[in-house]
């Protein structure tokens, strides 16, 4: 048995606290909004599982090959014995990595669902039996403090999940995990790139309907958790590209005015006909952008790596 710990920085509560504030704070702006970290109960992690294999949907297919074809340079440029892979969730594309880095020590999967880290940690730890996993139940978007671990340090957000930050969120973030690493250390990115906007809607608006379920998943969850009436056939799904902020955005529609009743807010919520909330940004990202958002965060872009459709990059960066 390889050595597998879990520690949790996130109260018990936490999860329930932050859900009502952002359900308080979201539904009562215009436009309203619901941010999208609440997609993923355990059927909105598997419905996203899903989504990574549907065939419009590319960006998990395009960083597989980075990654499948760049582990071993990504080792060679680092030299990491420690890897500290933040939203691990299944942590499905991770196995490269730990497989290429000689010198790796210690796994450090960070994500808010013990139950995911319990699952990939376990996993990846069984099959690599002199490997460290050091699982921490922690919100990356809200300061980390990383266990002391041997360095190098190779800190991974993968999937493109940056996308779903705004641009002072993103900013703020980097910051942070810029304040996560010393000389020597370095941040590996994904980022889904701007690309033409047929295949762009086509990859959240999928013909067999798994990405309308999964937005629609954020109201079974609200009406779970909060006592909720929404009901989800009530609202159609919407994914639009936003070409002056290169994003795609989903939406929910009110197919009729209507009202919800959110009990655990003493809330009533009333929708108009037509009128669309906000449940998702997925920011699509160019070369010369990411290497700006890291520079002011003080890290200096040294690799850049596309699949071969250009699809999609993966870029190492380190401490300036
Ligand atoms: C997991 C955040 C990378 O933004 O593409 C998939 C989530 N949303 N389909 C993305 C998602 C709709 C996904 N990330």
């Amino acid at each position: 048995m390889s050595p597998f710990l879990i520690t949790r920085t996130l109260p018990e509560d936490a999860t329930g606290a932050a859900l009502r504030a952002d359900v308080l704070d979201g539904l009562t702006r215009t436009p309203k909004t619901l941010p999208p970290k609440w997609f993923y109960d355990a059927l909105g992690s598997e419905l996203f599982e899903e989504i990574t294999a549907l065939p419009e949907y590319y960006p998990t297919r395009a960083e597989r090959e980075i990654l499948a074809g760049r582990a071993p340079e990504i080792a060679a440029a680092t030299g990491a014995r420690t890897l500290v892979e933040l939203g691990s969730g299944s942590s499905e594309k991770t196995g490269y990595l730990l497989d290429a880095l000689p010198g790796l020590r210690t796994y450090v999967p960070v994500d808010v669902s013990g139950s995911a880290l319990a699952q990939a940690g376990g996993a990846l730890a069984a099959g690599r039996p002199s490997l460290h996993v050091h699982a921490l139940i922690a919100d990356f978007t809200g300061g980390l403090t990383l266990p002391a671990t041997p360095g190098p340090r190779l800190v991974a957000f993968l999937g493109g999940t940056i996308g779903n930050l705004l641009p002072a969120e993103r900013a703020a973030f980097l910051a942070s995990v810029r304040s996560l690493l010393s000389p020597g250390d370095a941040l590996l990115l994904g980022t889904d790139l701007v690309k033409d906007e047929s295949v762009l809607v086509a990859a959240y608006d999928d013909a067999a309907g798994v990405t309308a379920a999964f937005n629609k998943n954020v109201l079974a969850v609200v009406n779970r958790e909060l006592g909720a009436d929404f009901d989800p056939d009530g609202f159609d799904h919407v994914a639009r590209w936003d070409p002056g902020r290169e994003w795609i955005e989903m939406r929910l529609r009110a197919r009729s005015a209507l009202t919800v009743k959110i009990p655990a807010l003493g809330l009533a919520v009333e929708f108009a006909a037509g009128e669309e909330m906000r449940t998702e940004v997925s920011a699509k990202f160019r070369e010369e952008g990411v290497r700006a958002e890291l520079a002011a965060a003080g890290l200096g872009l040294t690799h850049w790596w596309t699949d071969a459709g250009g699809r999609f990059a993966l870029s190492l960066s380190t401490v300036r």
